[in-house]
């Protein structure tokens, strides 16, 4: 069996088109790490501006940005050496469209995640728009999409109990939580809304969001859950619900990461998490 199984729906590694990779050397060791993670398929997510959808000249001028850098991945990918024994990795495209406007016009196949139904969101400045922020959310649904909501744990206006982000499932948005912000590469505050979701239950997915910069971090995101005693979740969040969506299924549910059902080496994890014991 290949030892490459999970699957990445959040990154930025197209050369020169954001703020992810910046050339084609450093596209090249963002796909090796991923390979060292295990994952064998990575679906690069460029930022895009939902704006542009309704500026026809822009988003021709954007769109072709985007068909450049991601012509430039896929030859770094086909020049990339393959470890004997190993299949080469499996690169497709979406996007992570800012809902700068409500309403994007998600119509090109581009802009959606492996041209799937499922699309990429977030919010303007890591602030959740103050009232009625799920209108978004429905909005998309209702055109038929499924909105995937990226890292909600970021948001910086969050209240402790999530309630934007609970109407945001009630509608029908999905969350993705960044594989590093549980232990803590987005900061405390980010790290406690992670812990928080996952005891919840209500995280769909986990992806890294990563910028070609240090590591994607989803092998470390697996071993600590897995450390927790929650295997399993880290197996529906990095393998199971991200194939599911390529083949344009709902996800699975995943079960509470609960607190009690850490190994003693991960209790002070969650201990400083949640400052309990
Ligand atoms: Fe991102």
């Amino acid at each position: 069996m290949s030892t490459l199984r999970r699957i990445d729906f959040h990154s930025h590694l197209m050369p020169g088109v954001d703020d992810g990779a910046r050339d084609e050397s450093l596209s090249a060791a963002a796909l090796a790490r991923f390979r060292a993670e295990g994952v064998g398929h990575v679906i690069t997510t460029p930022h895009f501006l939902g704006s542009l959808t309704h500026m026809p000249d822009q988003l021709a001028a954007r769109l072709a940005e985007l068909d450049a850098g991601w012509a430039a991945l896929q030859r770094v990918a086909g020049e990339g050496v393959v470890p004997p024994g190993e299949e080469p990795l499996v690169l497709s495209r979406g996007a992570e469209v800012m809902l700068d406007v409500p309403d994007p016009d998600l119509s090109d196949a581009r802009l959606r995640l492996a041209g799937s139904a499922f699309v990429l969101v977030e919010f303007p400045g890591l602030q959740l728009p103050p009232l009625n922020a799920e209108y978004a959310i429905v909005a998309l649904a209702q055109q038929g999409w499924r909105p995937v909501v990226a890292h909600p744990e970021r948001y910086r206006n969050l209240d402790d109990g999530m309630s934007a982000i609970a109407r945001f499932k009630e509608f029908g948005g999905l969350l993705q939580v960044n594989a590093g912000s549980l232990s803590g590469g987005y900061g405390q505050r980010a790290a406690v809304h992670a812990a928080r979701l996952l005891a919840a239950g209500w995280v769909d997915y986990v992806s890294s969001d990563y910028h070609a910069r240090g590591e994607p971090g989803v092998a470390a995101f697996v071993a600590q859950l897995e450390a927790m005693g929650a295997g399993e979740q880290a197996e529906l969040l990095t393998v199971v619900n991200p194939a599911r969506l390529l083949a344009g299924e709902d996800p699975l549910p995943v079960p509470p990461v609960r607190a009690g059902g850490e190994s003693k080496q991960a209790r002070p994890l969650w201990a400083r998490l949640f400052g309990s014991r």
